[in-house]
């Protein structure tokens, strides 16, 4: 397994919506056996495919710590529910959101916005429907801190990151934020 190069901000690939995928091999699982490494090498809980420049719809959580709530997985393709995750990992292809419950404050940082963490809000649950590494079907409920990090990885399929969701104001401060540190605040 490898540890892969984390992308930071700025720059395009992280702004850009993935592409799904559509094949299930042996390339794929080494990718996500990838992605897992470098999540564990940079101390994340989640990781989503562009942010080691690869823009297809794949993203992984970590469910293995104590602080964070277990998925309520159904399967759509008749194998018991466990099946649908690796090692402890949920493994999140071409994932959807089906539907999400009232919004409540969530503390977020990202790998690819070093040293900035804010407070944004997100659904405290969400309902997603996902294929795993094998392309089976299958959905799941998450709640609180595993549901916040679900819309985090899911928002970066889609070229969205944590700080778009940020109030006006705390929007106003981190461009500051971005100036001081990046020279930049087009990101
Ligand atoms: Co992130």
């Amino acid at each position: 397994m490898t540890v892969l190069e984390i992308v930071t901000i700025p720059s395009e690939i992280l702004r850009a919506p993935c592409a799904d995928v559509t094949v299930f091999d042996a390339a794929l699982h080494g990718f996500l056996d990838d992605m897992y490494e470098s999540m564990v090498a940079n101390n994340g809980i989640g990781l989503a495919a562009p942010q080691v420049a690869v823009s297809k719809r794949v993203a992984i959580v970590d469910i293995s710590s104590d602080y964070i709530e277990q998925p309520a997985i159904s399967s759509q393709a008749s194998v018991p529910p466990q099946e649908h995750t690796h090692k402890q990992r949920l493994e999140l292809i071409n994932p959807r959101i089906i539907s999400g419950t009232d919004k409540v404050p969530s503390d977020e940082g990202c790998l690819s916005i070093p040293d900035y963490r804010d407070s944004i809000s997100r659904s405290y649950s969400v309902t997603v429907e996902a294929l795993d590494r094998h392309g089976r079907p299958f959905s799941f409920e998450a709640e609180e801190l595993l549901s916040f990090a679900v819309q985090h990885e899911i928002d970066h399929l889609n070229g969205i990151l944590f700080t778009d969701h940020l109030s006006r104001l705390k929007k106003t401060l981190f461009k500051k934020w971005l100036i001081k540190n990046l020279g930049t605040d087009s990101v």
